[in-house]
């Protein structure tokens, strides 16, 4: 965790929940200094900062007193980080265009220090193309960028553009700054998938959902934006991403397609094969008459294909292989066969308990190497993953 903080409050409602954040950086012993423009002191009061933060608050940037020392000057050198929260889309629009305004403005364009913006502004602010060009240059410039989440808004609309709670934001402030991941957008596919015969029944399999969940939170400790899109699972899902939870391949693949481009994807989830062509609806009664009914499958969507096969596809695409027999040679078939970057094949039978269970011995499959892991935690396989990928992106 950073030990020096400065944390810039701009001017949208969320700037309440700023208050929340100084009291949880000031709970890891970290000292935090406050700026915060014109704008956020119509949403929150001095007194309320500097109580919390037990700093004056800085405001102005022709303060006499602090300026005949170079104050702002001063200021962006001192922290081991500055966190801008909420940061409204003027303050993103400005710094990505080198303005320097107010204190806050003129921090940002002053500072080497590494830099969180946590949005929060109303959907349509946040969809504007001019406003994302703006962030994607603050991004490519290292500025690392938490949330914003999807929820209701101030203004009664409906999307993405809520800031990210202040114990979020902490998380990322706690986590290595690994500039190769901070921004890398990564999703993770989880968990099995309920194929329905009537309203009470489906076909399943064994998937757990441990795996994928361990790599979405590993991966949550070196990216701010992981999403993990996960079928009904029986444990608990983590609060360190975003989470999508679905039931039916169908609904899997709509999720993974319409949730947005992915720099890395990973397909963790055991999704069903097939589905049944016509679901009953209420419940087939078994009576003496009728025998067993019979269900016709038709083939579901392969996602992992589909994403390969998409035109910006992600740069790391990964896939994995649950085999019962000939493990690396039915690994690389896949690997060819969909097109993606590598596979971790795993077996699995009654004897390996890798399905289900909280251990699993991998393979990773690239196109020029296999690399074997010995058994280990299933936590243990996503670090070994997350390191993996480190290694490819470099940092
Ligand atoms: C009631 C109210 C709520 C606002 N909420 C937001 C917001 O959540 N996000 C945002 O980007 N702008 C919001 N604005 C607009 C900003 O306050 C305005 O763009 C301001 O110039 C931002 O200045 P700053 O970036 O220097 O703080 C809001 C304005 C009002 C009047």
């Amino acid at each position: 965790m950073f030990k020096k903080v400065v944390l810039i409050i701009s001017g949208g409602i969320a700037a309440y929940k700023s208050l929340e954040l100084i009291r949880l950086i000031k709970k890891t012993e970290a000292e935090v200094k406050c700026v915060a423009t014109e704008a956020a002191l119509e949403f929150v009061t001095p007194a309320t900062i500097e109580h919390l933060s037990g700093e004056p608050l800085r405001i102005s940037l022709h303060d006499r007193d602090e300026e005949i020392k170079m104050g702002h000057i001063e200021l962006a050198r001192w922290p081991d980080a500055i966190v801008v929260a909420p940061a409204t889309a003027n303050i993103i629009s400005s710094m990505a265009n080198g303005l320097a305004n107010d204190l806050a403005q003129t921090l940002l364009l002053a500072t080497t220090k590494p830099i969180y913006l946590a949005p929060a502004m109303n959907v349509r602010m946040w969809e504007n193309p001019i406003f994302q060009g703006n962030l994607s240059l603050l991004k490519e410039s290292g500025a690392a960028v938490i949330g914003p989440e999807e929820g209701e808004m101030a203004c009664g609309e409906y999307g993405l553009g809520r800031m990210s709670e202040p114990s979020k934001i902490l998380d990322n402030l706690k986590k290595k700054k690994l500039k190769a991941l901070i921004n890398k957008k990564i999703l993770v596919t989880s968990g099995p998938t309920h194929e329905h015969i009537d309203e009470i029944r489906y076909i399943t399999n064994k998937s757990s959902g441990k795996q994928g969940i361990e790599i979405a939170r590993s991966l949550s400790e070196v990216s701010s934006d992981v999403t993990l899109v996960t079928g009904p699972v029986n444990i608990d899902l983590p609060d360190c991403c975003r989470v999508i939870r679905v039931e039916t391949a169908m609904e899997m693949h709509e999720a993974v397609l319409n949730s947005g481009d992915y720099d890395i994807a990973i397909f963790v989830a055991a999704v069903g094969d097939w589905r049944v062509k016509n679901i009953s609806t209420g419940k087939i009664k078994k009576t003496e008459a009728t025998k067993p009914p019979d269900l016709e499958l038709i083939e579901n969507p392969d996602i992992l294909k589909s994403v390969c096969s998409k035109r910006h596809r992600p740069e790391l695409i990964i896939g994995f292989a649950a085999e019962t027999d000939n493990v690396i040679k039915n690994a690389k078939k896949k690997l060819k066969k969909k097109g993606c970057d590598w596979v971790i094949a795993n077996k699995v039978s009654k004897d390996t308990h890798n399905m289900g269970g909280d251990n699993n011995e991998v393979f990773l499959i690239k196109e020029e190497k296999i690399i074997h892991y010995k058994k280990s935690s299933k936590r243990e396989v996503a670090k070994i993953i997350r390191e993996e990928i480190i290694k490819k992106f470099g940092d």
